[in-house]
């Protein structure tokens, strides 16, 4: 099919290489210049494991296209995806003013039928307004246009793997014709009759489950999962701090629980908190929405206040070893708001390296991929070449970011390189009893 993606981050790039991949023909449309040659000269904007390949290979094939003319991105398309950005507004709410723009775009420059599909994360009942804006932009006809909703439930690092091997694809249409053409569009993927560029062989698997609801279904869906997901994790934490009160090992806890198949172990890691770009804001999102909507879900609100907890805590458990920290050196390890990714954006790594700056520490840091990302807004902050270098004469040690890597270096050696050997675990990557047989004032986080 022939399928234009308006907007080219981590949705629209991820969404366009994946459907090219599945043997449709893709047009992206950014208007951000910059971007779209980055795109033209074969470079990413982004670092998604299996992107780059994906995109080069589809371009070559023909399948894959950029261009900063929304007019000829939707030509030829019968189908097209929305995935600009909705970023949070100062009171939590979703920014729609680009899906707007590009709804009121669409419904001016298209001359044929067009299914307009939001894939971005927005707020339930904004369906409802591109209808609207299609149709009065449109010229008012009504068959000209259907919507539907198909959020993306990408997590950053396995975006590509979670597009081609979804739990299940949820669609949100108003009309047959809708739900017929996104059939079609995922068919591949529901049968997995395509070649992975991952694991190459067909899915043995059996089908995805396609799940077709009504459009303000679908837009819960998502913040509803999400929500969900981030209440978990909150709840984890809390439960950390239960553990500390009393002695337990919340790692050993969530081990207990996790075998439940109710409850299962994902998204049970105690730590610094959840950050990145989604479960803050949508969160956040979410709460609004109830409000507008007369509904006061405090239970989220909550959520939120026990997340912004994590940084506090670690910050106290800094100073319960260091006593002051004014001027003292201590370096962390990771940046990104987790491994496999390079976006420091809402990164809980971030917000404790702000408190450590503002508490007159000197930190030293050092991320494998998101050191650049930093360097503009961090300038303050000694970047190192290695994490050897970060624990070089540093009085504490942080690892904010579970990195595989930090997992396999040889402690010994970083023990050595301190001035004093206190680890602050913030991710419980590594394992108590053995950190403090290598000599290691080791503190956990619930442990
Ligand atoms: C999330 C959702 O997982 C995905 O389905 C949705 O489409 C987008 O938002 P993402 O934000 O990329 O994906 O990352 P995710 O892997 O969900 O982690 C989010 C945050 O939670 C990270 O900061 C991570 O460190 C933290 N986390 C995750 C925990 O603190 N504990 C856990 O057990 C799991």
């Amino acid at each position: 099919m022939e399928i234009c993606i308006v907007g080219t981050g981590y949705v629209g790039l991820v969404t366009g290489a994946c459907l090219a991949e599945i043997g449709h023909r893709v047009v992206c449309v950014d208007d951000d210049l910059e971007k779209i040659a980055t795109l033209k000269q074969g470079r990413m904007p982004i670092f998604e494991p299996g992107l780059d390949n994906l995109v080069t290979r589809n371009r070559r094939e023909g399948r894959l296209s950029f261009t900063t003319d929304l007019k000829e991105g939707i030509e030829a398309a019968t189908v097209i995806f929305i995935c600009v950005g909705t970023p949070p507004l100062e009171d939590g709410d979703a920014d729609l003013s680009a899906v707007e723009q590009v709804a009121r775009q669409i419904g001016e420059l298209s001359s044929a039928y067009k299914l307009v599909v939001e894939k971005s994360t927005v707020p339930v009942q904004t369906g409802m307004w591109i209808e609207k804006t299609l149709k009065v932009y449109g010229g008012g006809k009504d068959d000209r246009f259907d919507v539907a909703s198909n959020p993306e439930f990408l997590r950053e690092g396995s975006a590509v793997e979670d597009f081609l091997h979804p739990d299940r694809i949820v669609v949100g249409v108003g009309h047959p014709r809708a739900e017929r053409l996104l059939r079609d569009l995922y068919e591949p993927i529901v049968s997995g009759d395509f070649t992975c560029p991952t694991h190459g062989v067909c899915r043995e698997a059996g089908p995805i489950p396609f799940v077709v609801t009504d459009i303000k279904s679908a837009e819960l869906i998502k913040h509803a999962s999400n929500s969900f997901l981030a209440m978990k994790i909150s709840f984890i934490n809390s439960v950390a701090d239960l553990c500390e009160l009393v002695g337990a090992d919340v790692e050993r806890v969530a081990e207990g629980m996790g075998l439940d198949r109710r409850i299962g172990r994902a998204f049970l890691n105690a730590g610094l908190g959840f950050g990145g770009f989604c479960f803050p804001k949508d969160l956040q999102a979410f709460v609004k929405i109830a409000e507008k909507c007369g509904y006061d879900f405090g239970l989220l609100r909550e959520v939120d206040r026990i997340n912004e907890l994590r940084i506090v805590q670690a910050i106290k458990k800094l100073k319960d070893h260091l006593w002051i920290l004014k001027e003292k050196v201590i370096g962390v390890w990771g940046l990104a708001f987790k491994p496999d990714t390079d976006d420091v954006r809402y990164s809980p790594a971030l917000a404790l390296i702000h408190r450590l700056l503002a508490e007159g520490v000197a930190v030293k840091a050092y991320d494998p991929k998101a050191m650049e990302r930093v360097r503009q807004q961090l300038p303050s902050l000694l970047y190192c070449q290695d994490p050897y270098e970060v624990a070089s004469g540093a009085d504490a040690l942080v690892v904010a970011t579970e990195w595989k890597e930090f997992g396999d270096l040889d402690l010994p050696r970083v023990r050595t390189l301190m001035r004093r050997p206190l680890m602050l675990d913030g991710r419980n990557l590594f394992d108590p009893l053995k950190m403090k047989a290598m000599g290691f004032e080791y503190l956990g986080m619930g442990r």
